[in-house]
Order: structure tokens, then C-alpha cells, then sequence
């Protein structure tokens, strides 16, 4: 049973527990007595004498007021005036429809057995395939922090339509999740902690991407931004297009994608599986965040300068180089730089085409043409017998 006053106790056992649940010894009643006031003190400390008691009588003799409810199309993703505690009548039913379907994906890391894993990287993993481990999740565990900042302090804040709050609380709660899930990788395989989470200060490939993102976060990261002036309204769609569209639409797509090849070999599936089930959430995450930025584009009559877009597009590949260079420095069994930053291009121009923005590396194609379909959850078994972790949406999920 629950201790209320101690949810972490560890429940006593056999009579023990019958006893501490349901009853108190005279001691305790004793003791208890001496440090709790009777019930009648109690509720005078409880309510303060500067505070006058609510007269109910008179509450229900006002008059109702007057308002109406909030009227739908009034509704803005941004700079609205309507209720924000409002949530339906919806304007966005698809954001509803995010926050459903986000609930369908339900997991803990806890949930994957990792053991198999942990033998693979003392016994089966190369030098070089160790240096990608490691640095792919050094990489994540601190994108993740990141992301979840974002949506959290600087994105939630700034929506004036309860229902794209509501999914994007959905989303924080998941990067921290992922994190968590990070974190049960590490300490699982026995990485050194303090090392691996210091890693993107100290190896200057991660550290230029993760300042990169860094700086769309910090130009937003004000509650005093008034997105009713032109160049600060730009500035944030500009920066939710690049969370949205790049660093979880392209960064954190094919991040993963070293990690599926080892999966590929039958190495790493334990780490491989969490990463599918993060995958999912960021492939929700991308496309809502894209679908945000397109409405406050129509909506507020955005218009953004394409050099700019381009300019984004092109610094996000020059960092993802660098990084792919880092991490894939020797080239592993099935996997290179060039696969990494060619797939990065293939799916760059497939975000820029769901944000309505010119494709910015035409001609680029699918190197890594395996990896939609290593991706995604194949789970005819269950891990555990007694717990479905299936997802619920059924079939295989759609990338675009
Ligand atoms: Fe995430
Ligand atoms: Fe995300």
C-alpha cells in the first residue's frame, strides 16, 4: 500500500504491513498526539484571522456574469485574446488529435532488456563502433535537455490556444522520458557518467551543434519577446522551424540511424529498441512543431526570407559534417560519413517540403535506403509476458 506521507517507503511485509497500514499503535498515538494540535486547533491555524471566511451566501446571490464562451475562430496560435483556459471549442482539432495519439505510445526504459547489450559492447562492439556508441548518446542525452527546454520554457509559454499547450506538455513530459532513457543506457552498460554527460563541452564536433541550437534557444528564451513586432515574430518562427524541422525533423532522425545499423548486425538491440520508441515521439514531435510554424505563418501573414531559410538549412548540414566526421572519423561495418550527412540531405529536403520551403539540396537521395523500415517497431513479441508494450496505433507508422 501507498504511504501517503512517505510515497518511497518501502512497504512493510506480513503482519508488519497489515499493522502499518491500518492501524497505530498506542505509542504512535501518543506520540502523535504530542506534535498535532486537536482537531479544533487545527483548523484555526489552518485558516488565518486576516483571511474573512467567504460568505456563500452572498457568492450565490451575485449575478451571474455575463460572458460568452470563447468563440473558436478567435483563436490565434499566437498574440490571441481569447480565454487561454478555455480548451474547447476547438479551433486546432489536430493538435487534439497529436495529444490522442501521443498517448498511445507508452513505455518506460525500464520495459527493455538490456542485457544482451551490455555483453555486446564488452565483447562484440569494435573501437570504432564503441566511439559511435558512446558519442551518439553523449550527443542525444544532452539534445534532449535541450529540447525539452525549448518546447517547455520557451515555446509553451508563447501559444495562446490551449490545445497546442496541452500536446506540447505531452511533449516535454517525452524528452524527459527520453533522457531518462539515455541515462538507463549509460548506466547500464557501465559508462562513466560524469565523462559521457561532459562529453559536448569538451569534444568541439558536438559542442559546435549543440551551440548552434543553443543560440535559436537563447534568441527566444524571453517571457518579455513581443511577437506583435515583425523582426521578433520572425525570429521565433524562424527558431521553432529549426527545432521543429531540423534538430528533431533531421538531427535526431537519422542521429539514431548509426545506432539501427549496429541493430541491423544484431548488436546493440536493446539501446537500438528505446531509440525506435523515442523515434516515434520525435516523428510526432517534428511534424507537429512543423504544423505550428505553418499556421502562426498564415495566421500572422509571415514572411520570411528565403536566404535566410537557406542560410538555416546550410548551417545546420556544415555542423552536421563536422559532427558525422567526429563520430564516423573510421567508418563502420554498413555505415560511413557519407551515408550520414547524404541521409541528412535526403530528409532535409523532405522537412523543407512539409514547411512549404524550397528544397535545399536538390538532387540529394536516400543513402540509407533500410533505415525508414529498421526504424520502425516490429513487436509481435512482447518483452515481458505479463505486460503488452505494443503500441496501440497498429501498422507501421508513415515517416512523412
Ligand atoms: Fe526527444
Ligand atoms: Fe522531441
Amino acid at each position: 500500500m501507498l504511504d501517503w506521507e512517505d510515497p518511497f517507503a518501502k512497504p512493510a511485509t506480513g503482519t508488519d504491513s497489515a499493522q502499518a497500514a491500518d492501524s497505530v499503535t498506542p505509542v504512535e498515538e501518543k506520540e502523535i498526539a504530542a506534535v498535532q494540535p486537536a482537531a479544533n486547533e487545527a483548523s484555526a491555524i489552518a485558516m488565518p484571522t486576516s483571511v474573512p471566511e467567504p460568505d456563500k451566501a452572498s457568492i450565490s446571490s451575485l449575478p451571474r456574469a455575463n460572458i460568452a464562451p470563447v468563440n473558436p475562430e478567435d483563436k490565434r496560435v499566437i498574440n490571441g485574446m481569447t480565454d487561454i483556459n478555455q480548451l474547447a471549442p476547438f479551433k486546432y482539432p489536430w493538435a487534439w488529435e497529436y495529444w490522442l495519439n501521443s498517448n498511445k505510445n507508452h513505455w518506460t526504459p525500464l520495459d527493455i532488456n538490456m542485457t544482451q547489450d551490455v555483453h555486446d559492447y564488452r565483447h562484440n562492439l569494435t573501437m570504432e563502433e564503441r566511439h559511435v556508441y558512446e558519442n551518439v548518446l553523449s550527443y542525444l542525452t544532452t539534445s534532449d535537455i535541450l529540447a525539452m527546454r525549448n518546447i517547455g520554457i520557451a515555446v509553451m509559454e508563447k501559444m495562446s490556444a490551449p490545445e497546442l499547450q496541452i500536446y506540447q506538455a505531452r511533449q516535454v513530459y517525452e524528452e524527459a522520458l527520453h533522457t531518462w532513457t539515455y541515462q538507463h543506457c549509460i548506466e547500464t552498460i557501465g559508462l562513466d557518467q560524469s565523462e559521457i554527460y561532459n562529453r559536448y563541452r569538451v569534444v568541439p564536433e558536438i559542442n559546435q551543434k549543440i551551440q548552434l541550437a543553443n543560440r535559436r534557444l537563447n534568441s527566444v528564451l524571453r517571457s518579455d519577446i513581443d511577437l506583435k513586432d515583425k523582426d521578433e515574430l520572425e525570429n521565433f518562427v524562424m527558431a521553432y522551424a529549426f527545432f521543429g524541422g531540423i534538430f528533431e525533423g533531421c538531427w535526431f532522425y537519422n542521429g539514431f540511424s548509426p545506432i539501427f545499423a549496429l541493430q541491423r548486425r544484431g548488436l546493440m538491440k536493446g539501446t537500438a529498441e528505446q531509440l525506435q520508441y523515442i523515434m516515434r515521439d520525435e516523428v510526432l514531435h517534428a511534424s507537429f512543431g512543423i504544423r505550428v510554424v505553418k499556421q502562426i505563418i498564415k495566421e500572422e501573414n509571415v514572411k520570411l526570407d528565403p536566404v535566410k531559410i537557406q542560410e538555416m538549412w546550410e548551417e545546420a548540414d556544415a555542423a552536421e559534417e563536422i559532427y558525422a566526421s567526429y563520430i564516423l572519423r573510421d567508418p563502420i561495418l554498413g555505415y560511413s560519413k557519407e551515408n550520414h550527412i547524404g541521409q541528412f540531405r535526403f530528409i532535409a529536403n523532405r522537412r523543407a517540403k512539409q514547411l512549404g520551403f524550397e528544397k535545399p539540396f536538390p538532387g540529394a537521395e536516400a543513402t540509407l535506403p533500410w533505415l525508414d523500415e529498421q526504424a520502425n517497431m516490429r513487436k509481435e513479441k512482447n518483452f515481458f509476458e505479463t505486460k503488452v508494450t505494443e503500441y496501440q496505433t497498429g501498422g507501421a507508422l508513415k515517416w512523412d
